[in-house]
């Protein structure tokens, strides 16, 4: 039980839900996240060391923060994740840990981070032709993804859900085998739309793949699709179920239809910086204070000065937008 008060903003959102990047640093080049090359990283002593994120996570847990995912770069080229998962799960109040991998390293790892006691794990594969994936990726490693998948589900990950980044120009042809891969495999295949976090800066609206296009696409062409009726209260997807009540396909419109309003979540990247929102302008450095002071008051004063900051929600779709100086890879997702 929380014995301190909630986080919550101006707008009247409560924070329970952590996003924590463990490093900047991938063995794919998802273009829509990072550079072809010439990626800067992040010096390593400048990164959160495990002491440092559970003590983060042991100030914030009486504060109501009982949800929380591990995210990259990819969070398993971070050697010994699984001694993290395992510091992370022992803290009291911490109910849910989640982790979103790109797969690549996921069939030697899946075991020990089970036995850590991670439960939820979301895959990025953006596509199911190995031509596609390279397309997308710059680098080789679709097979591996597979086994990653399937060796989780072996020992006992469930669900094990797919993000598949939606991309005009590339997704379209992806749509259908991702229909009929939801209902043989068993897992659940998100569909997230594209979003102005590209190194590159290339994205534009038109490079949007909506998710009501997919939808459409899906119930015509492999089988129609009924939303369940019960949807977690926070969740960005909208989970839909073909209507034979094999295979689900989620929905994460956070262009066409931001859930910013109902937004639990903040981030600490793995440079020890907390961010409100995706694509908040200023970020709030806790590290130097975990670093240099025995003081947990002060870094659950940063926390809250940075909820309280918190805008009401993303600019993507209005003329006034900027786009944040961190990649999605730096950030976390
Ligand atoms: N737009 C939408 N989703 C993205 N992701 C990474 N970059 C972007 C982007 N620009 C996805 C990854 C991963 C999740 C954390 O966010 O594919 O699944
Ligand atoms: Fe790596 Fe994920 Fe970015 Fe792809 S989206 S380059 S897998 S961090």
């Amino acid at each position: 039980m929380p014995t301190e008060l909630p986080l919550l903003d101006t707008f009247g959102r409560v924070h329970n839900n952590l996003r924590i990047s463990v490093t900047d640093r991938c063995n794919i080049r998802c273009f829509y996240c990072m550079p072809a090359d010439n990626v800067q990283f992040m010096p390593r002593k400048d990164l959160l060391n495990f002491e440092e994120i559970a003590r983060f996570v042991e100030i914030v847990a009486p504060m109501g923060v009982n949800k929380l995912r591990l995210t990259g770069g990819e969070p398993l080229v971070r050697q010994d994740l699984s001694c993290l998962v395992e510091m992370l799960a022992r803290v009291p109040g911490i109910e849910d840990i989640g982790l979103t991998t790109n797969g690549i390293l996921l069939a030697e790892q899946a075991a020990d981070l089970y036995r850590a006691g991670l439960r939820r794990l979301n895959v990025s594969l953006d596509a199911l032709s190995p031509k596609k994936f390279r397309e997308v990726t710059r680098r080789d490693g679709y097979e591996r993804v597979l086994e990653g998948i399937e060796e989780a589900k072996r020992v006992g990950f469930n669900p094990v859900k797919i993000n598949a980044v939606s991309i005009r120009g590339i997704t379209e042809d992806e749509i259908v085998p991702f229909g009929h891969f939801a209902r043989t495999t068993g897992c659940e295949v998100r569909f997230i739309e594209y979003m102005p976090l590209d190194a590159d800066n290339a994205w534009e609206r038109d490079k949007v793949l909506f998710a009501s296009e997919i939808l459409e696409i899906l119930s015509r062409e492999v089988a129609p699709l009924t939303p369940l009726g019960t949807q977690p209260p926070h969740a960005p997807a909208t989970d839909y179920e073909f209507a034979d009540g094999v295979g689900r396909i989620g929905f994460i419109p956070s262009v066409s239809q931001p859930f910013c309003s109902q937004c639990n979540r903040f981030r600490l990247t793995a440079d020890g910086k907390l961010r409100n929102c995706l694509f908040s302008l200023e970020e709030t450095d806790v590290r130097d204070l975990l670093r240099n002071s025995e003081d947990n008051a002060e870094v659950r004063n940063a926390v809250r000065e940075s909820i309280a900051r918190k805008w009401a929600g993303h600019q993507i779709n209005s003329a006034d937008f900027v786009q944040p100086d961190r990649p999605m890879h730096s950030i976390g997702g």
